[in-house]
């Protein structure tokens, strides 16, 4: 009995291991308050945006870098900023990953439709819109991305985030990515899975006071 089921775990994980490449990562990602980083980043006043969103390291390796993850964020509708105009400071995140704070790797919003203008008008009336970081350091080199989603108001409230608008943000994206997306020839079929535990709810430390339900959603996105 011993045997047989030492056995069968052996054969599991032997053809587990040649159906696997050699460069896929092994796991969703890391919790960043395992080795000192946080999942509310740092938005200069103190306090800081909700990682709300984690793209798993277990999604396809291409989703994970800067072009393939910009080709998928334009499959759900955004887009580099309007005209490279940014608005507000960088922010920064410490993934736990032993690379300490590191800004944005980069901020898009959503593209109302068209990928090349569309940013403009998030800009006047407000919209969706996130930063993403890496968790890439040696200590916790999961690979995945960290998203701090929100929705702003328009331009005249002076882009601050709407009320429940991590929440609300959150939710737009992950409704925008689950199921099948494409851009540019590539098809996507992404999976959403809520995580708590990792983020305390409430409005402690978050910026602006805004309260959010300390849900994560963890997407794995994979290229069909
Ligand atoms: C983030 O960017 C700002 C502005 O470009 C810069 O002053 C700051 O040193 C950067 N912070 C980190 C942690 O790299
Ligand atoms: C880790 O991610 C950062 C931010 O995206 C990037 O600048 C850096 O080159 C990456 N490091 C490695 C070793 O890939
Ligand atoms: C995750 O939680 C949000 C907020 O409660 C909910 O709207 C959404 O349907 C949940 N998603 C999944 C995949 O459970």
């Amino acid at each position: 009995m011993y045997t047989r089921s030492l056995v069968v775990a052996l054969a599991v994980q032997a053809s587990f291991a040649v159906a696997s490449p050699l460069f896929e990562r092994a796991v969703d990602f890391y919790s960043p308050s395992a080795r000192g980083g946080s999942m509310l980043d740092n938005a200069g006043s103190g306090e800081g945006e909700p990682l709300n969103i984690i793209i798993s390291g277990l999604s396809s390796s291409t989703v994970l870098d800067d072009a393939g993850f910009l080709n998928f964020a334009r499959a759900i509708g955004f887009s580099t900023e309007c005209f490279g105009i940014h608005i507000g400071d960088p922010q920064s995140a410490n993934l736990g990953d032993g690379n300490g704070p590191v800004n944005q790797t980069i901020e898009l919003r959503q593209d109302f439709g068209n990928a090349n203008t569309g940013t403009c008008l998030e800009s006047l009336l407000g919209g969706n819109h996130f930063r993403m970081y890496r968790q890439n350091g040696s200590l916790a080199d999961s690979g995945a991305l960290f998203l701090a989603t929100s929705k702003e108001e328009d331009v005249t409230e002076g882009h601050t985030i709407v009320p429940d608008g991590y929440d609300i943000g959150r939710n737009e994206l992950v409704a925008a990515a689950v199921g099948t997306t494409s851009f540019g020839g590539v098809t996507y079929s992404t999976m959403a899975r809520n995580i708590t535990g990792l983020l305390a709810p409430g409005s402690a430390g978050v910026n602006h006071g805004i309260a959010q339900d300390g849900i994560v959603t963890l997407l794995t996105v994979t290229i069909i």
